[in-house]
C-alpha cells in the first residue's frame, strides 16, 4: 500500500519533471543586479539588445556563444548563452530566445541578470566575466525520494560526477560529458552530466564542477537525483536515464 503510493508520487514527479522540459516555461532561477550602479542606461539597452540577438544566433551552432558589444566601457556588455550540452540546436535556439524575452521583462533595468532554464542558460554583465568562476549564482535541486543504501549510493554518484567531470573539463571540446554506472545492488542505474561554460579554462572547468560535486554531500546526500546548477558550471545524477538523445 505504501509502496504503491510512494510509486505513484515518483510517476508524478517524473512526469512533472517531463512537462517541464517538453514546455520549458519555467526558469530554474532568475537574478537581476540591483543597486543603483547598476541601472542600465540607454545605449547600455541598446547595445545589450543587438549582443543578445547575435549571440541567439550563433548559440544554436555550437550550443554555446558569448560577446560583448559596445562604444565606451560605460556602456559595454559581455554576454553568454550556454545550452545543456544534450539539447538538440533547434531546443537551444527556442531556450535562448525565451531566456532573452524573460531576462528582458523581469531585468529591465538591470546591467547584470543570469536566467538558467533546463535547456539553457543565459548571463549578461557589465564587467567581463569570461573566463572567471561563478561563485554567486547557484541553485540546488533534489528529488525527494530518498535511496535505501545512502552510503554506497552517495560513493558511486561521488566516483560518476567525478570521473565525468575530468573527462568534460580534459576530454571533451565542449566541456561537456554524460555518462552512466552500474549499482552494485539491484538492477538500477546510475546516469549523470557535467558541464561547464566554454569561456572556462579546463582547469577552471574541473575546479567548478569539483565545487559542485563536493556541495552534494550537503544537499543531496542520500536522495534519489540532484542538480547544482551555477552560473558557470552544472552537475546533475538521476537514477533514471535523463539525457536527452
Ligand atoms: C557606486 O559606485 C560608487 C563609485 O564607484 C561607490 O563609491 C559606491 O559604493 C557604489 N554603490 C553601490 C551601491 O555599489
Ligand atoms: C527522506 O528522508 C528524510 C530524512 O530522513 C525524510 O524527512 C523524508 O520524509 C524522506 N523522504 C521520503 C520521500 O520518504
Ligand atoms: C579521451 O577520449 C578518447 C575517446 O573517447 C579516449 O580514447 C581517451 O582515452 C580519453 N583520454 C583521457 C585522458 O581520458
Amino acid at each position: 500500500m505504501s509502496s504503491s503510493r510512494l510509486t505513484s508520487s515518483l510517476y508524478l514527479l517524473t512526469f512533472a519533471l517531463l512537462l517541464q522540459n517538453v514546455l520549458g516555461i519555467d526558469p530554474l532561477f532568475r537574478r537581476c543586479s540591483s543597486n543603483t550602479n547598476s541601472t542600465a542606461t540607454r545605449s547600455y539597452k541598446t547595445s545589450l539588445s543587438v549582443l543578445m540577438g547575435s549571440i541567439n544566433q550563433l548559440a544554436p551552432v555550437e550550443g554555446f556563444a558569448l560577446g560583448s558589444l559596445g562604444q565606451s566601457s560605460q556602456d559595454r556588455p559581455y554576454g553568454l548563452v550556454l545550452c545543456r550540452g544534450d539539447v538538440s540546436p533547434s531546443d537551444c535556439r527556442t531556450c535562448a530566445v525565451i531566456a532573452a524575452r524573460e531576462i528582458r521583462k523581469s531585468c529591465p533595468n538591470s546591467k547584470r541578470a543570469i536566467i538558467a532554464y533546463d535547456n539553457c542558460l543565459l548571463k549578461y554583465s557589465d564587467t567581463d566575466f569570461f573566463g572567471q568562476i561563478d561563485e554567486e549564482n547557484k541553485l540546488y535541486m533534489w528529488n525527494v525520494n530518498n535511496v535505501s543504501n545512502p552510503v554506497l549510493f552517495h560513493e558511486k554518484t561521488i566516483e560518476l560526477l567525478s570521473q565525468l567531470a575530468t573527462k568534460a573539463s580534459y576530454n571533451s571540446t565542449k566541456l561537456y560529458a554524460a555518462g552512466e554506472m552500474d549499482l552494485p545492488e539491484g538492477s538500477t542505474k546510475l546516469y549523470g552530466m557535467a558541464h561547464c561554460t566554454r569561456d572556462l579554462s579546463s582547469a577552471d572547468c574541473k575546479k567548478c564542477l569539483d565545487g559542485a560535486i563536493g556541495e552534494l554531500p550537503r544537499v543531496a546526500y542520500g536522495k534519489e537525483g540532484a542538480r547544482v546548477v551555477g552560473g558557470s558550471c552544472m552537475v546533475i545524477y538521476e537514477i533514471y536515464p535523463f539525457v536527452k538523445a
